[in-house]
């Protein structure tokens, strides 16, 4: 497909991984647990501590040991920027140690300096749903306000060390879906219908004042630095036109809104005091906590996957799964494999809806079709997986990404999910796969880790040296 006209110039094309997904070398060079590995089997699977002696992530796709040869490959795709995680296990494996792990840094500086070698700029997550296991298991995680001076003194470190080499810095990944999988995001180790809302909205508001003083930090250390927060961004639609629809959905889409409204505004948005009135929800808020918060963020990054639908009908209330949150099934909407709606439309939506509320410059920092792939041999003997579903997939929602643009939204880049395969999080598979380069590893652990090209590289390459103007 050819669009009549192009992306901007300086648009940031690229591709986003998390350590725990792909770095594999879980405790080497001094690494500590994290919580992310005492999550063997996905999000709502067992919590395993210490974590088992074998599973997926223990050793991922390597990339530790590889990104060489991948951050080769991203480039050969004409990668603009890269947005990675550091493990927080890695710099401080306790959490708490006094003094930060060489090792863990060193191999952070070496991956960036890979980077610049290819001109690919870097984007940094501070924390890509982990945290050290020690501060999960010792503090009781984000619920403690403890945990709040350990974030502020792991991201003094990073900014101090990394800001010349990295712009774009991003604090807590998918942030809303604390409420979802609070282990997942906040490293409260007891079972979700445990946690009372109060527990559970201190641990949010902790991670709200980590996020603004990290922002605070950063910008103290380097003015320039463009520093933004990260949702995970589906919006809600009503399922019918009914007005108790229509309220169901507006509160559900602000169970998402409420954290992007704190990092953009600096505050709590009014609605939320009602909410914690009506649910008994009784959060300690200092005058301190409330400076913090007015440390507001440069932009607003959120990863798109599908669109929701709410009820306040019970009886329609039919569920479709989700990687954290499920929602009500759309009847318009096909799914993926792995029952996830298909909403490109959906993400034009989103992005008028954000920018029309922030007037911030946004992010879309992952987007991607999870499917099972199978690598074959063509007629010459080479190896190849023919992903036209996945190029089809993406291309749908860079063609919204593109009319968003020409709806007037200021959108920095798109950095799709997992460009390489790795170990996917909700369910912790290698069998689901969001690469546009294929790594021979599956689920039962085996593989050779050789990566192979699939038929998505060369068309993502072809998006980039076009400018998406060949889609
Ligand atoms: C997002 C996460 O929720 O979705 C990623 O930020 C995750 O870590 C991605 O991998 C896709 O989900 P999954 O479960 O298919 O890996």
């Amino acid at each position: 497909l050819m669009l009549n006209q192009q992306f901007p110039k300086n648009f940031l094309w690229g591709g986003a991984l998390a350590a725990n997904q792909c770095e594999g070398a879980a405790l080497e060079d001094g690494k500590g647990w994290s919580t992310a590995d005492a999550l063997p089997y996905g999000v709502f699977g067992e919590i395993m501590i210490p974590p088992p002696n074998d599973y997926l992530k223990k050793e991922a796709i390597d990339f530790y040991h590889r990104y060489k040869e991948d951050v080769k490959l991203f480039a050969e795709m004409g990668f603009k920027i890269l947005r990675i995680s550091i493990s927080w296990a890695r710099i401080f494996p306790n959490g708490d140690d006094l003094e930060p792990n060489e090792h863990g840094l060193k191999f952070y500086d070496d991956l960036l300096d890979e980077l610049a070698n290819y001109d690919i700029e870097a984007m940094i997550t501070l924390s890509h749903y982990e945290m050290p296991l020690h501060l999960a298991t010792e503090y009781g995680g984000w619920s403690n306000r403890e945990i709040i001076k350990h974030f502020e003194k792991y991201a003094e470190v990073l900014f101090d060390r990394y800001a010349k080499k990295v712009k774009y810095w991003l604090t807590f990944n998918e942030i809303n879906m604390v409420l979802h999988a609070p282990f997942n995001g906040a490293g409260i180790i007891e079972k979700p219908e445990n946690i009372s809302k109060t527990e559970l909205y201190q641990a949010v508001h902790h991670q709200l004042v980590a996020s603004a003083s990290a922002t605070e930090i950063g910008h103290r250390i380097d003015p320039s630095l463009k520093i933004g927060c990260m949702i995970a961004g589906g919006p809600m639609y009503p399922l019918t036109p009914h007005p108790n629809d229509m309220m169901e959905a507006l509160q559900k889409d602000r169970e998402t809104f409420f954290f992007a409204d704190v990092h953009a505004r600096g505050k709590y948005p009014n609605y939320m005091v009602r909410y914690f009135l009506e649910n008994d929800i009784a959060v300690e808020i200092t005058e301190e906590d409330k400076t913090t918060l007015k440390n507001t963020v440069d932009f607003i990054s959120f990863s798109y996957y599908m669109s929701y639908c709410a009820t306040a009908d019970e009886e329609l209330n039919i569920q479709a799964r989700g990687n954290i949150m499920s929602a009500v099934k759309n009847p318009y909407l096909d799914e993926s494999e792995w029952g996830w709606q298909i909403d490109p439309q959906g993400l034009r939506y989103m992005l008028n809806l954000l920018y029309d509320r922030y007037q911030l410059p946004l992010f879309i920092v992952e987007n991607g079709l999870g499917a099972v792939d199978t690598l074959r041999e063509d007629e010459h003997g080479e190896k190849i997986v023919d992903d036209q579903y996945r190029i089809d997939y993406l291309r749908e929602h860079l063609k919204q990404v593109y009319e968003a643009l020409e709806d007037g939204v200021d959108l920095l880049g798109y950095t799709s999910w997992g460009p390489i395969d790795i170990v996917s999080n909700s369910v912790c598979e290698m069998k689901k796969r969001y690469g546009f380069i294929y790594v021979d590893k599956h689920n039962d652990g085996s593989g050779t880790l050789d990566r192979y090209k699939k038929k998505s590289f060369y068309w993502y390459k072809a998006v980039i040296e076009s400018d998406g103007k060949k889609l």
